[in-house]
């Protein structure tokens, strides 16, 4: 796409994307971690900074993407160092995306040497739970902040994916909630994305399968929409 094409509608909102995964030590050489590749999170920061805004890109671990021009790059591992990031750029934000997959859980123990076979069985991981970044944005949001978070949901025995979307918008009190249908190859490490926008008005606009840049896009027209200068 031609970017001279886009709407400059974001100029003067400073929006705090985050993006990829979070890693959680177990010991100096080992970790827990999840499949986010971060390109959700580079698309929604380069669109975004193409229509104007001025944007802060808190990365934990992606695979090799180039820095989108005029975004500034906060680069984290943990889930802690996350929070701490997203939390400081973010309070004064007018718009906080929360795309990364943070860990729910860290082992409560990092061993301060490689942890060795041995020959008896293995000692249980014992986890302990990670804050939870987004509902603290959500508790601390100004009034004119617009906070969004993301959710990747399956359909289960217990209902659809459109199901779990609006049960998980409400308990996270997110002004917007992205969800990706996963599961059968779908948004984990591939390039396109389908799914829904939901918003705490009840709006839900469904996002046809196409580019992580055309889902960015959407997020940005539903966050212009909603915002007042
Ligand atoms: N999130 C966060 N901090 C965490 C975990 C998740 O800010 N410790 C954010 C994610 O970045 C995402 C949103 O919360 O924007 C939803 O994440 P998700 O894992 O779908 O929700 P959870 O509440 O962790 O529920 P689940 O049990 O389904 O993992
Ligand atoms: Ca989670």
């Amino acid at each position: 796409a031609n970017p001279d094409a886009l709407p400059r509608d974001l100029t003067g909102m400073h929006v705090v994307v985050s993006a990829g995964g979070t890693r959680e030590p177990l010991d100096p050489v080992r970790y827990l971690g999840n499949r986010s590749s971060g390109k959700q999170g580079y698309a929604l920061a380069r669109v975004a900074a193409a229509r104007g805004a001025r944007v802060t890109l808190v990365a934990a671990h992606t695979v090799s993407l180039p820095t989108p021009a005029g975004v500034d790059l906060v680069s984290v591992s943990t889930a802690a160092q996350l929070r701490d990031a997203v939390i400081e750029v973010g309070t004064a934000a007018d718009v906080v995306v929360m795309a990364a997959a943070v860990a729910d859980f860290r082992p409560s123990e990092l061993a301060q040497y490689k942890i060795k076979k041995t020959d008896g069985e293995p000692a249980p991981v014992v986890l302990e739970r990670n804050a939870d970044v987004l509902a603290e944005l959500v508790r601390h949001r100004r009034p004119e902040q617009i906070i969004v978070g993301f959710a990747a949901e399956t359909g289960d025995g217990t209902g659809d994916v459109l199901h779990h979307a609006r049960a998980k918008l409400r308990r996270k009190g997110s002004d917007l909630l992205v969800v990706n249908a996963v599961g059968e190859g779908q948004a984990f490490e591939v390039e396109d994305n389908a799914g829904w926008l939901l918003a705490a008005n009840g709006d839900e606009i469904q996002i046809p399968f196409g580019s992580k840049s055309q889902l960015a896009a959407a997020v940005w027209d539903a966050v212009a929409s909603l915002h007042q200068p």
